[in-house]
């Protein structure tokens, strides 16, 4: 096959790549060694019709907009924040979590009276756009983790951030005050290879789809 007519799969290193190739493994698509401790960042698959590219996984929705990739896996917290116009096409089920407004459990909501309420987050577009979808404008502060310490030092009022096992915001003393959305692993297509490989990247979905969990 020509190496041109494979599909690249963009794959978020780490934990969520490991499960991912499992699916793949379960799918009969045989996947780069993961005892293979090379830092090699791109491998061909066995038959040369899969090539996956490890990238950092908040870089995925962007190589699969840009076309290198023609298919993508990203956590759904990762493609909101990124808000590209991809095609999703498949839940993996994997990395289940909420996307959440957390804080001290007697965190104030708006008022008219006081200040904007200072949110602190890795994803400012999903804070922003959910609170402007209820009418209320905050003032956002960028963090790129640990955020459940900045309502702890004063620095926000609440956060909005991943809940997983809520494990974190318990030791810290916070609650979960309001759930925008559940989140897990999406399949997401480059539109124009939906269209060029059409077949191939279908082919690929339907394969996965009875071993997604
Ligand atoms: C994520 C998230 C929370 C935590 C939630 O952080 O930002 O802090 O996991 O998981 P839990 O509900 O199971 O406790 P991550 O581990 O990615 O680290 P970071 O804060 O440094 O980004």
């Amino acid at each position: 096959m020509n190496r041109n007519d494979a599909i690249t799969i963009a794959l978020a290193k780490g934990r969520l790549a490991d499960d991912t190739i499992a699916i793949l493994e379960r799918s009969g698509i045989h996947c780069p060694d993961l005892a293979d401790k090379s830092r090699k960042l791109i491998y061909l698959d066995a038959s040369g019709r899969y090539r996956f590219l490890f990238v950092k996984p908040s870089d995925v929705p962007t190589y699969v907009q840009h076309g290198v990739a023609d298919v993508g896996v990203a956590g759904k917290d990762t493609l909101m924040e990124a808000a590209l116009p991809l095609y999703e096409m498949l839940d993996l089920g994997l990395g289940r979590c909420r996307i959440c407004v957390c804080g001290p459990q007697n965190a104030t909501g708006p008022t008219v009276t006081v200040a904007k309420r200072r949110v602190a987050s890795k994803y400012p577009h999903i804070a922003h756009e959910y609170f402007a979808a209820k009418g209320e404008t905050i003032e956002l502060i960028k963090l790129n983790g640990s955020v459940e310490i900045a309502p702890l030092l004063g620095l926000s009022d609440v956060i909005v951030d991943i809940v997983e096992s809520g494990r974190t915001l318990q030791e810290n003393g916070l609650s979960v005050l309001e759930t925008i959305c559940a989140c897990s692993a999406r399949v997401v297509v480059n539109r124009v290879s939906l269209k060029t490989k059409r077949q191939s990247i279908q082919n690929l979905i339907e394969t996965m789809r009875p071993h997604v969990v």
